[in-house]
């Protein structure tokens, strides 16, 4: 069984198997599939949501976890091929991923990106080695680069939001947050909308651009699915029909690893919190996404999230009906 690193792992025909699956799974959640499976649970970052809906989605198909949270359940586990663990890990991802697969039928880990080297970061070289470490079926939790359980959650949402696949209007819009953060969720939810064939919109202030390769990676997706992607920074330009805003932020590429530089490129930028004004241009009943968590009145206002444009609950709850179909599918022989 091949690993789950990015959605493009995925055919047409494999994501929308899983979508009916879901679907079924949304309807009827308790099954004994997985009984006498075990599914470790690997996060060396936190999470609210993907921890809980993995845990959750196991249970509730007769199965069992093993949860190992670094630094607190575990020893700190270093993943960096050649280090000198003179420091606080004591423990190789090496070891540690081969050891756990004796445990567990398969594993999945979240291991966010090191912040330290764009390429490396982009070519997802840790969250990789340790699935090609792995001799059971792997999921992806959300690595340096892709979050492709949440991209399987936002098609979902999609679709139950009958927002149509050609002809769909997507924005994906860069919004301020105090922090650089990494390229997994925009990237994912980028090729997502370039694989379901969109009309997409990248909009963001100027020197936000998404990394070269991430662009590339979709408009060649886009060549063969039919998907349109534009660039802008104009806002109502840019919103203009938008069936969906996907809120996120990210890093201004040319300054990783340099937050100093890269907080004085983004402090002017805290308008980019989404408001009501946002959707002036968009459709009639234009929806807001957001894979969560987010600050609210910093990234996004209170009157979007608690307004009725707002699917990011819908989102959430979709990633325990999509990771289910993603368990059975690796797992078991059912299918929709
Ligand atoms: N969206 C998402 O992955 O949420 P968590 O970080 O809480 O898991």
């Amino acid at each position: 069984m091949r690993p789950f690193l990015d959605l493009t792992d995925l055919s047409d025909d494999r994501l929308q198997a899983l979508l009916a699956l879901a679907g079924e799974l949304e309807s009827a959640p308790v099954r004994r599939s997985l009984a006498g499976k075990i599914v470790g649970l690997l996060f060396m970052n936190p999470s609210l949501r993907t921890f809980a809906s993995m845990d959750a989605g196991v249970k509730q198909l007769g199965g069992d976890t093993v949860v190992i949270t670094p630094g607190q359940s575990s020893w700190k586990i270093e993943t960096e091929d050649g280090a000198v663990m003179d420091g606080e890990a004591a423990e190789h991802v090496r070891e540690a991923i081969p050891v756990l697969a004796q445990y567990a039928d398969a594993l999945a880990v979240r291991c966010f990106a090191g912040g330290r080297d764009l390429q490396a970061d982009l070519a997802d070289t840790v969250i990789r080695t340790m699935a090609a470490l792995s001799p059971v079926p792997f999921i992806n939790l959300e690595s340096a680069a892709a979050h492709p359980c949440q991209a399987l959650a936002d098609w979902k949402t999609l679709d139950d939001l009958a927002v149509p696949r050609r002809g769909g209007r997507f924005v994906l819009s860069w919004a301020y947050h105090p922090k650089a953060l990494p390229y997994a969720v925009p990237a994912s939810a980028l090729r997502m909308a370039a694989m379901r064939g969109m009309d997409i919109t990248v909009l963001r202030p100027e020197g936000f651009s998404l990394p070269e390769s991430v662009m590339t990676g979709a408009v060649e997706i886009a060549r063969h699915s039919g998907a349109r992607i534009r660039e802008t920074s104009d806002r109502r330009e840019g919103m203009e029909g938008a069936h969906v805003l996907y809120a996120k932020s990210w890093a201004a590429p040319s300054l990783y690893a340099k937050p100093e530089e890269e907080a004085a490129l983004r402090s002017p930028l805290r308008d980019w919190c989404v408001a009501e004004s946002w959707f002036e241009t968009a459709a009639p009943n234009a929806s807001f996404m957001h894979c969560l968590p987010v600050r609210r009145n910093v990234k996004v206002a209170d009157e979007v999230l608690d307004g009725p444009r707002s699917a990011v609950v819908r989102q959430a709850g979709n990633r325990l009906h999509v990771q289910k179909a993603l368990l059975l599918d690796m797992l078991t022989e059912e299918r929709p």
